[in-house]
């Protein structure tokens, strides 16, 4: 049965492509979604994703309720600025059973001191940055190169 992933991406997300180029690319959230799937069955793997994009807190937080005893292997999050300042994302997190890998598209830690902090990835069992549009397809690729 193929692996099933849940892909969280936090404010702001849905704005790439429009949103601070230079950072983090020109590629929208829909490029990098069409470029993650066709890029892992070229290479051969069938995987569900299932993708999803908030601006909201309480909305994301839900989402990662609702993987509490669910079918799915893995959770790959982008927490975006809410990884610096969600107390209540890390509380939901830390429910999880399931790995969960935290992404980030630029090097926070070559920016702003503020990004340095990362309040969720304290929940998080592998934590990839700077990879840009392949922060998504490496963070997956993590998952399925374990070996069961
Ligand atoms: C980000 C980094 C965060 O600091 C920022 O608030 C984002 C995007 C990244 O993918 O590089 O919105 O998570």
């Amino acid at each position: 049965m193929a692996m099933k992933f849940m892909v969280i991406n936090g404010p702001n997300l849905n704005m790439l492509g429009k949103r601070e180029a230079s950072i983090y690319g020109n590629d929208s959230l829909n490029d990098i979604q069409d470029y993650t799937e066709s890029t892992l069955s070229k290479m051969g793997h069938s995987v569900q994703i299932n993708w999803f994009q908030s601006n909201s807190e309480t909305e994301i937080i839900d989402k990662i309720q609702g993987l509490v005893e669910s079918d799915f292997s893995a959770l790959i999050i982008n927490p975006a600025a809410y990884s610096h300042t969600s107390v209540a994302i890390l509380d939901a997190l830390k429910m999880l059973s399931i790995p969960i890998v935290e992404v980030h598209l630029s090097n926070t830690h070559q920016r702003e001191t503020f990004r340095q902090v990362k309040l969720t990835a304290k929940a998080s069992t592998i934590i990839m940055e700077g990879l840009g549009k392949n922060a998504y397809l490496f963070g997956i690729l993590t998952q399925l190169n374990k070996g069961n």
